[in-house]
This record gives C-alpha cells, sequence and structure tokens, in this order.
C-alpha cells in the first residue's frame, strides 16, 4: 500500500498480540454479540464514529454512543439508561452537577480565555484552592488540558532538578499515552507493537499489591498481611536505585487505580530509598485524587508526601479537561527555559471547572461520603464474593472498587477467568450498569462520589444479577 508515493508496513502479524490491560478489549466475541444486539440508533451513532475517528483499542470501535449524562447516570440516543461505574473516574461530583453548569455559563460569558502571557483571577483562584489541600511542601502548579501532558511536565522538572534523565516505575502501571508517559508505563499494550522505541532509562520493578505478588508472600484483600509483604519489593527498589545511583524520579500510583493497594509501610520504605539516593518521588493521583479512594489524596492513606503531584480526571467536574502537576517551590527549576507551555495554561474556563468541583467536594462532603458509601459497597460486594465461586479477591478504599472474576474462588491462587468477566460485564451492561475490566479480568467500580445509597445499591444489585446469571 502506498500513500502520496511512501511505501505503508501493513505487516502487523510482525508483532505481538497486545495483552489484556486497562480496559476491556473492544474486538471480542462477546462484544461482537453485544453490538449484533443494538439498537438501530445506537448502532448507527457508532458506525458514524467509526468512519471518522482513528479506530484503537479499548476505545474506537464504541462501545455505544451517547445522547445525556445526568448525575450517576449516561443516556444512550435511544435512551437507554447506565448507571456509570466507570466514568473514567472522572464523575467524582456526577454529570452535569447545577452548581458547575450555572458556573461555567458564566464565565463563558465573562472570560472564555486568557491568551498565554496573560493571567486573570480566576486563573490563580483556583490553583491556591488546591494547593491549600496538597500533601505539606507542594507549593507550585502547573495546568494541563490531560493527564499525560501532566504527567510529561513532572517528568521534565524531575530530569531539570536532579541533572539525570532516568525513571523507576511498576510494570503494569499506566500514567498516559504521551512518549515519557508510555515510557514509565508498564502496560504491554501501550508500550510494545507499533509504536517503539520508546525513552530510554525508563527501569521498571514489577507491580505493588499483595494479591498475585511477583515477589514475596500473596494474600486476598481480605486476609491479613504478612510481616513480609511489600519488603522485597521495597528491597528490590532500594537496590535498584542505588545500583544505578542516577535515578531522576520514582513514578507511581500511591494506590493502583484499578484497585490494587500497597502493602503497609512500603511507601515509607521507598520514600528513605528516595531520599537517600537523591531520586524525586513523583505520585500519579490522576484517577485516584479528590476523594475517591475516601481519602482528598490517596497518598493520605500512607503518609508519604510526594516531591511532585499529578492529578487530572475528576479535577474537570466532569466536563471539562483539566489536569496539572503540583510541586515543590525547591523544583520550579524551569526559569529561562521552557517545559510545558500550553496554549490553554492559564484557560479560565478550565480554572473555574476545578475551582468548582473542588468547593463542590468540600461542601457537599463527598470525601467522607466515598469513604462511608465505599465501606458499605465493599461489604456487599464481599458477601457476594462469599457465595460465588467466580469472585475472588473483592477489595476497595473509598469508592475505587474492584472484584477479581476467577476460575475458583476456593482456590485463593485460581487463574482469573477473562471469558466469564467479559460475559459479566455485558450482562450487566444489558441491565444497565457499565464499568471496565482491568488486565481482562478485574470488574473496576468507580461510581460518582454523589451517588445515593439507592442508586448504589441498584448497581451493586445489577452486579450480583449479572454474576448469577453467568452460573
Ligand atoms: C494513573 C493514570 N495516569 C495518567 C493517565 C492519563 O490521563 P489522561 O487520559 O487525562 O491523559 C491516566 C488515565 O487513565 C491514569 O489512570
Ligand atoms: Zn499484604
Amino acid at each position: 500500500m502506498t500513500l502520496a508515493g511512501t511505501p505503508i508496513s501493513t505487516a502487523r502479524a510482525e508483532f505481538p498480540a497486545p495483552c489484556p490491560a486497562e480496559s476491556d478489549t473492544n474486538s471480542s466475541l462477546q462484544r461482537r454479540a453485544w453490538d449484533a444486539a443494538l439498537s438501530a440508533d445506537v448502532l448507527a451513532a457508532s458506525r458514524r464514529d467509526a468512519a471518522v475517528y482513528l479506530r484503537q483499542a479499548v476505545s474506537t470501535p464504541c462501545l455505544g454512543a451517547l445522547a445525556g449524562a445526568s448525575g450517576s447516570y449516561l443516556i444512550a440516543v435511544d435512551g437507554t439508561r447506565y448507571l456509570d461505574f466507570h466514568g473514567n473516574s472522572a464523575h467524582q461530583i456526577g454529570y452535569g452537577h447545577p452548581r458547575l453548569r450555572a458556573a461555567l455559563a458564566e464565565q463563558l460569558a465573562t472570560l472564555p480565555f486568557v491568551p498565554r502571557r496573560y493571567t486573570s483571577g480566576i486563573s490563580v483562584e483556583w490553583a491556591e484552592e488546591l494547593l491549600a489541600l496538597a500533601p505539606a511542601g507542594l507549593d507550585r502548579v502547573l495546568m494541563t488540558t490531560g493527564g499525560s501532558d501532566a504527567v510529561e511536565v513532572a517528568l521534565k522538572l524531575a530530569r531539570a532538578a536532579t541533572g539525570r534523565h532516568k525513571t523507576l516505575s511498576f510494570w503494569d502501571s499506566f500514567h498516559g499515552a504521551g512518549f515519557g508517559a508510555a515510557s514509565v508505563g508498564g502496560e504491554q499494550l501501550f508500550r510494545n507493537g507499533p509504536i517503539g522505541p520508546l525513552l530510554s532509562g525508563t527501569e521498571h520493578v514489577p507491580p505493588l499489591g499483595c494479591h498475585r505478588a511477583v515477589l514475596g508472600p500473596s494474600h486476598r484483600a481480605d486476609q491479613p498481611h504478612h510481616p513480609e509483604c511489600g519488603v522485597a519489593l521495597a528491597a528490590l527498589i532500594d537496590y535498584t536505585l542505588r545500583v544505578q545511583g542516577d535515578v531522576a524520579a520514582l513514578i507511581a500510583e500511591p494506590m493502583r487505580a484499578t484497585p490494587a493497594m500497597a502493602a503497609p509501610g512500603f511507601w515509607q520504605a521507598v520514600r528513605r530509598s528516595c531520599d537517600d539516593t537523591g531520586t524525586l518521588l513523583i505520585f500519579d493521583e490522576i484517577p485516584t485524587a479528590l476523594g475517591r479512594t475516601g481519602r482528598f489524596f490517596a497518598s493520605e492513606h500512607e503518609g508519604v508526601a510526594p516531591d511532585l503531584l499529578v492529578v487530572g480526571k475528576g479535577l474537570g467536574g466532569g466536563a471539562i479537561p483539566v489536569a496539572a502537576v503540583l510541586a515543590r517551590h525547591e523544583l520550579d527549576v524551569g526559569a529561562d527555559w521552557a517545559f510545558g507551555h500550553y496554549t490553554h495554561e492559564k484557560n479560565p474556563l478550565m480554572a473555574r471547572a476545578a475551582l468548582t468541583t473542588l468547593q463542590i467536594i468540600a461542601d457537599e462532603q463527598l470525601v467522607v461520603r466515598s469513604d462511608e458509601l465505599g465501606e458499605y459497597a465493599l461489604a456487599q460486594l464481599r458477601s457476594l464474593a462469599a457465595s460465588a465461586h467466580c469472585l475472588g479477591d473483592t477489595r476497595g478504599r473509598g469508592l475505587a472498587l474492584g472484584v477479581d472474576i476467577v476460575e475458583d474462588s476456593a482456590n485463593p491462587n485460581s487463574p482469573g477467568d477473562p471469558h466469564r468477566a467479559e460475559r459479566i460485564m455485558y450482562e450487566c451492561l444489558r441491565r444497565g450498569l457499565s464499568f471496565k475490566l482491568t488486565m481482562g479480568i478485574t470488574a473496576t467500580l468507580t461510581p460518582a462520589l454523589t451517588i445515593s445509597r439507592r442508586e448504589l445499591d441498584e448497581g451493586l444489585g445489577i452486579f450480583a444479577d449479572a454474576v448469577a446469571a453467568t452460573r
């Protein structure tokens, strides 16, 4: 095949097939069965989309087409309502919050844009508000339109501040789509195949978490920790940072959003290793900050403050793309260089969305709500798992919940069952509940933090019915 005389390789077979990753796939047999049953309106809208959008795993062709979103629900073009237990972790305040709508309308009418080199009251006010909530020592911010860009800025700052370029991160992690973010990420789907080579000097260690741990003891989340949990992984990180001696930054989600939690004391040990070796600690809280885990920042569970923190997703109130990198002022080393001069660097509409979202989270006490509703939901899911042989490790913090779908839950090391996981996911969709699968086997459940108890029960009920339907 040629394009304007340039040969284009169509030899896709030279790359191995992608592994299950961040989300469910859009090319499985279950997906084809789902597509075949779509209403004419949804199918037409999806086909029109697929005719113009670049195709890629886990997004296009699409699962469906939406005409509305309100509170905890998505509304398809044929009127079908889905409780949204995915929301890309961007819907902490639910969809279409009246206060956000009013604030954005007012902002649009007064100051819709600030060109680079100018500022505005709102461009500063939102930043002051966020920094006031931030972990100790973080007092500088840069706004970007997406998490991936914020990660790129954090990596550049770490290089500039340390004079080093290497990074350490975790296999199976995800930090975004840019070249830097994909390089520090650890999911094969985003790293291998046609896009390489990636950045050099991006070292990786096995993922954190106690269940199916690659190093050290493995146990389910409802079992007590072993004194050795996380010790071998922390030791490997310490060894790697020392033996290299020139690693600029370790970047990680303090709690993997899938979810996967670090063992107690793990982050304290890693923080010490970073300090001892002059390595900066970057926490990526893009999906987990702003109350998702029952704390404003997920790192609060660990009692460890990072040198750089990246937030995004829900910061824009489920409406406007907003992300940010937060840094200690000692890392404000850009001076006459430019690390992230983005067109929308001080965009007042983004700033207004972020400020209003922070205010709604505070005024509606969504962090406490997430903690309490999450505890309730986890108990419900665990009681369901106790009687379902296909539900394994069931874990959560706040309204970041995950249930592994396995071959035989009686065996704590049972392999996952991706086929059943997909069946359960599509059974849920048919009943009006949307969520995503992680690594092909984890039902990752992240409802809006504004969800009512009745809606939460509705979603959990649908999940239980779907599990029963696949027995
Ligand atoms: C942990 C983590 N980091 C970074 C990103 C990238 O954010 P964005 O999609 O806004 O670029 C994501 C998005 O899913 C994420 O979950
Ligand atoms: Zn453990």
